[in-house]
């Protein structure tokens, strides 16, 4: 079952800059980039770190502390010192509104 809730508007979403929200206790970064809105989860995979606060290139985000970038279609990490991918979730546009279902990751383990 489909549990969308509403995270942001897309107006307060700046090209390439992750906004941190917290749905249904689920701590979330929203990127907007390539004309696209993604949801990953907001923590690192190789330690507590906030993803929302590293850099958006190519369609990944960056973790600041240690360099591996997470693929935001899929949550896989690009390369060390991560090796598990991080928590992606689908994303829809109604009214303006960014929607996002943090019931229904999209990342494969691998
Ligand atoms: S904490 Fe993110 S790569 Fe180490």
């Amino acid at each position: 079952m489909s549990a969308f809730v509403k995270a942001c508007e897309l107006s307060e979403l700046e090209e390439d800059t992750p906004k941190r929200v917290e749905l249904d206790g689920t701590p979330v970064s929203l990127v907007k980039t390539e004309g696209e809105v993604f949801a990953i989860y907001d923590i690192c995979s190789h330690a507590n770190v906030s993803l929302s606060e590293g850099e958006v290139e190519d369609c990944q985000i960056e973790c600041w502390l240690h360099g591996s970038a997470f693929d935001l279609r899929t949550g896989k990490p690009s390369g060390l010192p991560a090796t598990r991918p991080v928590p992606v979730y689908p994303v829809k546009i109604e009214g303006g509104s960014v929607l996002v279902d943090v019931n229904a990751s999209l990342t494969q383990e691998s």
